[in-house]
C-alpha cells in the first residue's frame, strides 16, 4: 500500500490529514491519531461529541465516505483521534483496522455533529455501549478539564476483555476522584443492559443532562429506562448513527437558477459564518445550503440528504421550514437548530448564525 489513501486530490472542502499513530486498544478496536492540516487547523477546531468524515476507496472502486467519532478532546490539547471498532462484515471498519498505518494520509471532511453538551459546567450523565464509548469519552474529558460539573459514566461491555479506554478511563477517575464515576457494566457478569437493569443503575442520577451512544437496543434500554425514571425526552441525547448513501466528496455543485432566483419574491438571509455576516438573496423552495455555496460561501456540509448534521445551523430571526430532517432532535429544534441543505424560507427575512 502507499503512503496515501488512493483517490482525487482534496477539494476545497476536505483535507489531507497525516495518520501519526494507530493504537491498538482492543483485538478489535483502534484509534487513529491525526494530525490536523496546518493551512486548515481552525477548520478542525471541534466540540466534544463531534464526528469526521474520512473519505475511503470503496470496494467497488469509487470512493466510500464513513464518520467516526472524535475520541478526543478539544480542550486537552491532545491531537484529533478517532476510535474504530471493527464491525462484523462492515468493509469501512475492517479496511481501516486493517489497511490504515502511521505515515498514511486520509482524506477528511471537517468536524460536523450535533451530539455535544451545551453547557460543559452543568453535571453530566453518559451512557456508552461498546465503541459507542467514543464521542461520550470526549464529552467527558471536555467537562472534566474545562467544566465544573460532575460526570457519571455508565459504560456497558460484552466482557472485561472488549472494554475501550480502560487505562485511560482509570486515569480520568484517579485525577478526578470527586467528579467522575465510571460503572462499568459488563454482560459477562450483569446480563445485558436491558431497561428494567438499567433503571436501578441510572436512577441516582436522573436530574442530569444526559448523552446516550450505543448499538441501537442498548440505547433503546437506556431511553426506556430514563424515561420510566420520569426524565423528560429533551434532556436525553442520543447519538443517531446514519450511512451516507451518496459519495459526499465528490457531490456536483448545487445550481441556483434564474428561474428559481426570479419565482416570486424570495426572502433576504443574513447568514454570520466564521465571524462574517453575508446577506444572500434566497428564493422561495431553495434550500439555504445551495444559496449559499452558490454565493460562494464556504458553508459546511456532507450528505446534503438530511441525514447528518454536518450542514447545522441556527435560526436567530424569522422562519425557515426543513423538507427532511433524520438527525435533529426535539431539543435541537427547540433551540433553533435547523439543517441548511433541507431549509427553505417561511419569512421575509431570516437571520442565520453557523456559531
Ligand atoms: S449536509 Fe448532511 S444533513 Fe445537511
Amino acid at each position: 500500500m502507499s503512503d496515501s489513501v488512493p483517490g482525487p486530490a482534496p477539494g476545497a472542502r476536505t483535507h489531507r490529514l497525516r495518520v501519526v499513530d494507530v493504537v491498538a486498544e482492543t483485538a478489535d478496536a483502534r484509534t487513529l491519531v491525526l494530525q490536523a492540516p496546518e493551512d486548515g487547523a481552525d477548520r478542525f477546531a471541534y466540540r466534544p461529541g463531534q464526528f469526521l468524515t474520512l473519505k475511503l476507496p470503496g470496494a467497488d472502486g469509487r470512493s466510500a465516505a464513513r464518520c467516526y467519532s472524535l475520541a478526543s478532546s478539544p480542550h486537552t490539547g491532545e491531537p484529533l483521534k478517532v476510535t474504530v471498532k471493527r464491525v462484523a462484515g462492515g468493509y469501512g471498519s475492517n479496511w481501516v483496522c486493517d489497511r490504515v498505518a502511521a505515515g498514511h494520509e486520509l482524506e477528511v471532511l471537517p468536524p460536523a455533529g450535533t451530539f455535544t453538551p451545551s453547557d460543559l459546567d452543568t453535571d453530566l450523565l453518559l451512557v456508552a455501549g461498546g465503541s459507542g464509548i467514543t464521542p461520550v469519552l470526549s464529552i467527558a474529558k471536555s467537562a472534566l478539564a474545562a467544566g465544573r460539573g460532575g460526570v457519571t459514566l455508565l459504560y456497558a461491555n460484552r466482557d472485561e476483555g472488549s472494554v475501550i479506554f480502560r487505562d485511560e478511563l482509570r486515569r480520568l477517575t484517579e485525577a478526578h476522584p470527586d467528579r467522575l464515576l465510571v460503572i462499568h457494566w459488563l454482560e459477562s457478569l450483569q446480563g445485558l443492559p436491558v431497561a428494567g437493569r438499567l433503571a436501578g443503575a441510572l436512577a441516582p442520577y436522573t436530574g442530569r443532562e444526559t448523552f446516550v451512544c450505543g448499538p441501537g437496543p442498548m440505547m433503546d434500554a437506556a431511553e426506556q429506562a430514563l424515561r420510566t425514571l420520569g426524565v423528560p425526552g429533551e434532556r436525553i441525547h442520543r447519538e443517531r448513527f446514519f450511512s451516507l448513501s451518496g459519495d459526499v466528496f465528490d457531490l456536483p455543485a448545487p445550481a441556483v437558477g434564474e428561474e428559481s432566483a426570479s419565482a416570486g419574491p424570495g426572502t433576504t438571509a443574513d447568514v454570520e459564518l466564521d465571524g462574517e455576516t453575508h446577506t444572500v438573496a434566497w428564493p422561495q423552495g431553495t434550500v439555504l445550503l445551495d444559496v449559499l455555496l452558490a454565493a460562494g460561501v464556504d458553508a459546511p456540509y456532507s450528505c446534503r440528504e438530511g441525514a447528518c448534521s454536518a450542514c447545522t445551523c441556527r435560526v436567530v430571526t424569522g422562519e425557515v421550514k426543513m423538507l427532511r430532517n433524520e438527525i435533529l432532535d426535539d431539543q435541537d429544534l427547540a433551540e433553533g437548530y435547523v439543517l441548511a441543505c433541507q431549509s427553505v424560507p417561511l419569512t421575509d427575512r431570516v437571520g442565520i448564525t453557523y456559531t
